[in-house]
């Protein structure tokens, strides 16, 4: 019925179109609130039916939830929340069953501080082996009153937390990038990353086919933690080119991504590891992917690209050489749980930089119907490249950001840490529909969702759209099989002539218009045969909108 992983070759990687699952919004089956890995479980055949490759499973190991989950208290273990390891195991199976690859997230840069390694640390004393796990130093100043650098916390705020000793005294200070409940791991430490080897064999055993690796940018910090933020640096800190970082993009990190490569195709030729790492320019970020280190790197160059002729062109021409030139795919993405809907994010009017999120007086807000037509334009561009492709729960449904999530309901740390001053992430994470007419929308039976969910979504949910010619979940189910049958993952790219305010390419046997801004182009004038198309034509072409073309035709 579906393919078969059997089938797939070692290097699958290369054009697949891999699923981001959100566990805590995807499906519910406990009903409270929370999804869970039986949820999931129960909706995959949904997936299989959408024709992805494989889905990649954001953190649901034990964790207090101070960062929905990227706060790990335990790495080999699920959540109580999410379920237990043998739900994990049925998940696995079943996704495997149904064809699809399952690839999990694992975050090395920091733990939970509920994490036993940060308990045994707290508990020891400085300059303990228990400490050096984490990076604990001397405050500055007399008394060490003032942290040991200028760093801020990516979330805002301070990126130094002060600890009381055992005997009641103010203490040393510990780094946290993130979150203070995010202690980070010192990496020059063989202790911490022989734990980690041992987590990856932990998982691969388990079955899994790969691991998004959270902050793979991270990890090593410069020698001295020199100062940082200097004022013109702010906003920097998820590896702006221009001001190169102490603890961010650090060459040593590669060494480490060498050992995990060993590590995971001992496993099998077909494991793989994707970068997260917010690393500019693309040249750079590119190291990632070297033939002994990663598999493929998340393209955020390309996510954080606008609605525009010339820097879409730029994008795509630098991936496609950049990643070519270690002999890498590109990837390529438009949403996921840290970033603003591409539904939304595509017509802003006004930047939103990363992280910053949206609520309901944000200046610059589109349309809705507007945005999700440049969505749609955007999605069957993207997918019409040759390389992977990552897809974010709820895309394939047309859903925008939600905007109206009242502040005492808000729980992105983000929000706390500038206290309301960035509405945060919350807005993309919000529990999906799949029914039209139940109770939150089909997330569970319950109508309990741990973010409300808009009252008008009901158009949305994927029973509303399944089988409705024109809807947006079809136009994703039919670019994935026109993708597939035409090999376009694994395909060719040629630009081809195009009129001002418009992108033509060729991949294989198909040629792909899009049409950011220009008037109407008569389809006529194009000289094939329409195979798909991102909105209504009546004969042109209009601007938002894209269309794959027969080239023989
Ligand atoms: C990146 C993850 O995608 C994000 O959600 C998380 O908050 C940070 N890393 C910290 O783990």
């Amino acid at each position: 019925m579906y393919r078969t992983i059997q089938d797939s070759p070692a290097d699958w990687w290369r054009s697949a179109v891999i699923y981001q699952v959100y566990p805590r919004s995807f499906a519910d089956a406990d009903g409270d609130g929370v999804g869970d890995l039986p949820g999931i479980t129960s909706r995959l055949d949904a997936l299989a039916e959408l024709g992805v490759d494989a889905i990649w499973l954001s953190p649901f190991y034990r964790s207090p939830q101070h960062d929905a989950g990227y706060d790990v208290s335990d790495f080999c273990d699920v959540d109580p929340l999410f379920g237990t390891l043998e739900d994990f195991d049925a998940l696995a199976a079943r996704a495997h069953e149904l064809g699809m690859r399952v690839v999990v997230d694992v975050v090395p840069n920091h733990t939970s501080s509920d994490h036993e390694w940060f308990s045994a640390a707290l508990a020891a004393a400085p300059g303990s082996p228990e400490r050096a796990r984490y990076i604990f130093r001397e405050g500055k100043g007399p008394d060490g009153a003032e942290p040991p650098n200028d760093w801020q916390s990516v979330f805002g705020g301070p990126a130094w937390t002060r600890v009381t000793e055992a005997d009641g005294t103010p203490g040393q200070w510990y780094l946290h990038l993130f979150d203070v409940t995010q202690p980070d791991l010192d990496w020059t430490q063989e202790d911490v990353r022989a734990s980690f080897d041992d987590i990856l064999r932990f998982w691969l055993d388990r079955g899994v086919d790969g691991f998004r690796v959270d902050v793979a940018h991270g990890l090593v910090k410069a020698d001295g933690l020199p100062d940082y933020t200097a004022e013109e640096k702010k906003g920097a800190a998820l590896g702006d080119p221009a001001t190169p970082s102490p603890y961010f993009a650090q060459d040593g990190v590669h060494e480490i991504w060498r050992r995990w490569h060993d590590v995971v195709t001992a496993h099998g030729p077909d494991k793989i590891l994707v970068a997260e790492a917010w690393v500019q320019p693309l040249p750079r970020m590119a190291l990632w992917v070297r033939p002994d280190e990663m598999h493929q790197a998340f393209n955020f160059a390309y996510l954080m690209t606008g609605w525009d002729v010339a820097e879409l062109r730029e994008i795509i021409d630098d991936s496609l050489s950049s990643f070519g030139a270690v002999g890498a795919p590109s990837t390529w993405v438009l949403s996921n749980h840290d970033v603003v809907r591409h539904a939304t994010r595509l017509a802003l009017t006004v930047f939103n930089p990363q992280g910053h999120g949206l609520g309901p007086h944000s200046p610059g807000l589109p349309d809705v119907e507007h945005g999700i037509r440049r969505a749609r334009a955007a999605t069957l561009l993207m997918l019409a490249l040759p390389g992977g492709a990552y897809l974010y729960q709820g895309e394939e449904l047309g859903l925008p950001e939600v905007l109206d999530i009242a502040d005492d309901l808000r729980q992105d740390p983000t929000w706390f840490r500038t206290q309301g001053e960035r509405f945060g992430r919350d807005g993309c994470r919000v529990p999906i529909p799949w029914e039209a007419d139940a109770p939150a929308f089909g997330f569970n039976t319950t109508g309990e969702s741990w973010l409300p969910q808009p009252a008008d979504w009901a158009p949305f949910a994927r029973d509303a759209q399944r089988g409705m010619e024109g809807s947006t979940l079809e136009l994703y189910r039919s670019a994935l099989t026109l993708r597939a049958t035409h090999a376009l993952g694994t395909g060719t790219f040629a630009w081809a002539d195009a009129r001002e305010g418009t992108l033509a390419f060729d991949n294989g046997d198909i040629r792909i218009v899009t049409n950011i801004d220009a008037g109407p182009i008569p389809l006529d004038s194009l000289g094939s045969d329409v195979i798909l198309a991102s909105t209504d034509l009546d004969g042109a072409l209009p601007a938002d909108a894209t269309v794959w073309l027969r080239r023989d035709a």
